[in-house]
């Protein structure tokens, strides 16, 4: 097992591991997926995963978070065992992720989508959910507001806004209104806080991409992986995911990006990882990679010392 502190080759700092893919090896019948592949994920990158199609890229997220066990080989994460643990469990852990084929509830709100990712954070138990029995005092904030200008709605406001200051509210609803604030405001964060209450199957192509964003975020993980964000983007969509993903970094998330649009890769990573047929072919910074032989080859499809 490697050391949890690497010093990389660019900068003196020590790194922290946050996770690491050590010899995985994924077969399906007679196709090697993955072949061997070796790296690691440091706390705070952002970290590309690029290569042509049908490299393992997609395959690699699946065995990162649990919807495919590695035929031989391991992933650690946070220095425990990932591989083998069930992805709801994997989750829990802290890995979130997107997928390259959108996979929304689309019958649900955009609020309801993020409510369902933040959902298993909730404390409070099903039997308390259900009578709703334990009350607490609400802060100034959780109380019921009264705005309404209607005379007859804001009489209503007041019972309901007194009736919590006598009463208390249960713990429930308290969870849920602060979960509907959070959910509100990662909304907001990715900028699509103005459709918060249209079924998700009726928002446009690049809001239900950022909504996905949003459902993982919710979840709090300590590392955020991307399957092709910005597929089916135009270049002015594309641009602005590269400020989002660059805002969700500097709030302290990890990121690991899957991208073929290497222009895009290259604007916003630390460093990439190079997939070709399942094995590692590069690794470094987005110069470095830019520039290896076998990584003009693998994407023109030329034998590397013909580059
Ligand atoms: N469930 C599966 N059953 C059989 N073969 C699979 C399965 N999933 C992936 N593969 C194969 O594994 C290889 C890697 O596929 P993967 O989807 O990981 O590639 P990728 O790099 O994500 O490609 P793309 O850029 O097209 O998304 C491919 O040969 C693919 O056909
Ligand atoms: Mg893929």
């Amino acid at each position: 097992m490697l050391p949890k502190q690497m010093t990389s080759p660019e900068d003196a700092a020590p790194r922290e591991v946050l996770l690491e893919v050590d010899q995985v090896t994924l077969r399906f019948g007679g196709v090697v997926a993955l072949d061997n592949l070796s790296f690691q994920i440091y706390k705070g990158e952002i970290i590309g995963l690029i290569g042509p199609n049908g490299a393992g890229k997609t395959t690699c997220f699946n065995a990162m978070t649990g919807v495919y066990r590695p035929t031989s080989g391991e992933v650690r994460f946070d220095g425990e065992q990932v591989s083998g643990r069930k992805p709801h469990r994997i989750n829990r852990m802290g890995i979130a992720r997107t997928f390259q084929n959108i996979r929304l509830f689309p019958e649900m709100t955009a609020l309801e989508n993020v409510l369902v990712g933040a959902d298993s954070r909730h404390h409070t138990s099903v039997i308390g959910a259900l009578f709703r029995l334990y009350r607490v005092k609400p802060g100034p904030e959780e109380l019921p507001v009264v705005d309404s200008t209607n005379g007859l709605v804001r009489f209503w406001q007041q019972v309901r806004r007194s009736s919590a200051q006598v009463f208390g509210i249960s713990r429930h609803t308290l969870e849920e209104r602060a979960g509907e604030r959070k959910a509100l405001e990662l909304l907001r964060f990715v900028g699509i806080a103005d459709r918060a209450n249209d079924l998700a199957r009726n928002l446009p192509y690049g809001y239900q991409r950022r909504l996905e964003i949003a459902r993982a975020l919710a979840t709090e993980p300590k590392l955020l992986c991307l399957d092709e964000p910005a597929a089916g983007f135009n270049p002015a969509e594309k641009e602005e995911l590269l400020d989002l993903i660059r805002k969700i970094r500097d709030r302290g998330f990890t990121v690991l990006l899957i991208e073929h649009d290497m222009r895009l890769v290259m604007g916003v990573t630390d460093r990439i990882v190079v997939l070709e047929f399942g094995k590692k072919i590069a690794e470094g910074s987005p110069a470095e990679v830019r520039d290896n032989p076998k990584v003009i080859a693998a994407y023109l499809g030329e034998p590397a010392d013909a580059a």
